[in-house]
């Protein structure tokens, strides 16, 4: 044989072997983990994708071996023969599932060598992201990262077998295509062939499902990656993928029957647990009133609760001018909390102001008294109006927030999250699943100075809504739906408008004019008076999925290369600047102000 194997060929992968192996002869593939010398007899950790194993060479065994073994460094590629011997008493590693054995080897074959890498290829290595995003190939080594995409392969493998089973198609969607509307900037592509005019990447299959369903396909689904355009956070990147869904023929109630299927199925095969089912749900409105946002953290309680009525008349003008003025006062109790200090009370003064909140009055319920710099403001039935619906009690810290209803809720419920936290109420083991129904239909957007739709235009209102859509539009109701876990919005989708009449005063109520909406959506509009069937669909955020499956704190860590804050992927240094021939091709050129 001419290639550089020889005879070898691999039997086993680093994970598998043990002491039922003792005496066998094998083969073994991997990289040096780490290489110890200990009185002239060499220890290699031989590293694949499954495990670890450990290799040894004896001088007195093997010279020739061992001697080729004295160049062997970190990352080098090796290929080992020998025989698997039981490890000496006392040299038992309880936390390899291979600890138990070792082998000595007889044949190496050195494939390659390595620099020595950047960092070391282990999971507690404490690097900067940037040197690791730089350096992926290599960060994508450590165990953790294996075990993240190899999940991650679990988890598509899984859903596809659940859709597969249940009668979807998977199909194929455009990548160059029309802007679609989900609410982030377009990633813009030039055509060569058509001077001036450009594709856009999608931000989601969206129409294109929905123009599936009017050709009869029923039932859709797809891997579907999704580009935008916005500001970055530690669960969001600029291309995404979502498990994309649409059926004809449905309701609310079989999506999300549907999709708690397909993530019972996914979760008994990758954590072997199973979900109560159905998932509980709860309405915007209620969502909001109780936890403040609309992706509800529902493993701890720590509600907020509504005191705007008993504060309407009180001597705190803050409140009562809040009040007065439509927004409304709310409160967290946190039990028991009553030693925060002076300190912690600013640094949460602090969080709250990043939601736009201008203070967070408090009251420490000592014993004998209240402490507070409010306290003195309130009446004695004030005071136990507030006892009787915080249930209050000695030791007990409360929090306020009173201003517009928007604010109060975004920074409460911001605050409830992070006090969720710090003081340990979280069962991280715990994935708390709740849909989030109802959500409104449209949103008065102050810029634009017009109506907008909060999830896509194409939402279907709720029947009983409908005709108060050009009396009251912020009041209209949606068949939309967000599947929430653990506090991250997991996904999203609705019932879709399929008649046009009903498309068109959907566009007129945002304001859009005929001629906008047939230029954006003409081929949608024609397509609705084809004949389309009642459908509606929902995509999930597989990297989120995945991140939350993995117990991870960011999608990058699920994601084999991920783009930085700034959009950039530092391993390949793009975005780049590219020819003034390529430029020239496209017509394009450039300006930077
Ligand atoms: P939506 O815009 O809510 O709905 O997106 C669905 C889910 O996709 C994930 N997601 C992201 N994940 C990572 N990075 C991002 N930048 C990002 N943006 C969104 C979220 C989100 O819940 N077409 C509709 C679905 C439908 O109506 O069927 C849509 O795209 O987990
Ligand atoms: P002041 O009377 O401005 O000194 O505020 C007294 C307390 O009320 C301080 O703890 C402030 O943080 C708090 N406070 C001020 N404005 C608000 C507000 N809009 N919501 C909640 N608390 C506030």
């Amino acid at each position: 044989m001419s290639d550089i194997l020889g005879a070898m060929r691999r039997t086993h992968h680093c994970c598998e072997l043990g002491t039922a192996d003792i005496g066998r002869e094998v083969v073994l593939m991997g990289w040096v983990q780490r290489r110890r010398d200990h009185g002239g007899v060499i220890f290699v950790d031989l590293r694949d994708r499954e495990g670890i194993t450990q290799v040894v060479f004896n001088p007195e065994i093997n010279p020739d071996v061992h001697e080729k073994a004295q160049a062997i460094r970190n990352e080098y590629v090796l290929g080992v023969r020998g025989k698997v011997d039981p490890r000496p008493d006392g040299m038992i590693n309880p936390n390899l599932t291979t600890g138990e054995v070792e082998i000595a080897v007889s044949e190496l074959r050195l494939f390659n060598t390595a620099e020595t890498p950047p960092f070391l290829v282990e999971d507690r290595v404490e690097v900067s992201e940037n040197i690791r995003l730089k350096h992926r190939h290599i960060d994508l080594r450590r165990p953790r990262l294996q075990r993240n995409l190899i999940t991650r392969h679990q988890a598509t493998s899984a859903i596809r077998r659940y859709l597969d089973g249940n009668g979807f198609l998977d199909i194929e969607t455009p990548m160059l295509t029309r802007s679609t509307p989900e609410g982030a900037r377009d990633y813009l592509v030039p055509s060569r062939v058509n001077p001036g005019k450009f594709y856009a990447l999608p931000q989601s299959p969206q129409i294109f499902k929905q123009l599936f369903m009017i050709s009869g396909f029923d039932k859709y689904y797809q891997i579907a990656r999704c580009f935008r355009d916005e500001d970055l956070r530690a669960d969001r990147q600029p291309e995404f993928t979502q498990i994309d869904v649409e059926m004809s023929f449905v309701g609310e109630d079989d999506i999300m029957a549907m999709t708690e299927g397909m993530m019972a199925a996914l979760f008994k095969e990758i954590h072997g647990i199973g979900l109560n089912r159905p998932f509980p749900a709860l309405t915007y409105e209620e969502a909001i009133d109780r936890f403040g946002l609309d992706k509800p953290d529902i493993r701890f309680a720590l509600e907020l609760v509504d005191l705007s009525d008993i504060m309407a008349g009180c001597g705190f003008k803050v409140f009562a001018n809040a009040v007065k003025n439509g927004g409304v006062v709310k409160a967290i109790n946190a039990k028991g909390c009553i030693d925060f200090t002076r300190k912690e009370l600013d640094d949460m003064t602090d969080f709250v102001s990043v939601y736009r909140a201008k203070g967070m009055a408090w009251i420490k319920i000592r014993e004998d008294s209240w402490q507070s710099p409010i306290a003195k403001f309130f009446s004695e039935e004030e005071k136990a109006a507030m006892v009787e619906r915080l249930n209050i009690e000695p030791g007990d810290l409360i929090l306020f927030g009173s201003d517009a209803a928007k604010i109060v809720n975004e920074s409460l419920g911001h605050l409830r999250n992070h006090l969720g936290k710090r003081l340990g109420l979280i069962d991280e083991d715990a994935f708390a699943f709740t849909w989030v129904t109802q959500f409104p239909l449209l949103e008065y957007d102050p810029d634009l100075k017009r109506y907008d739709a909060i999830h896509h235009p194409f939402t279907a209102p709720m029947e009983e809504d409908f005709d108060a859509l050009a009396a009251d539009p912020g009041k209209v109701r949606s068949q939309a739906y967000d599947l929430v876990l653990n506090g991250f919005e997991l996904g999203g989708g609705s019932i879709r408008v399929h008649q046009i009449e009903r498309q068109r005063r959907i566009f007129d109520a945002i304001g859009l004019k005929p001629e906008e909406y047939e230029e954006k959506f003409g081929f949608l509009l024609s397509a609705l008076e084809s004949g389309a069937p009642p459908h509606g669909g929902i995509a999930l955020g597989l990297d989120r999925l995945v991140m939350l499956l993995c117990r991870e704190s960011s999608i990058r860590d699920v994601i084999p290369f991920p783009k930085t804050q700034k959009a950039a992927c530092l391993m390949t240094n793009a975005p780049a600047d590219v020819d003034k021939a390529q430029l020239d091709e496209l017509n394009l050129r450039v300006r930077i102000e």
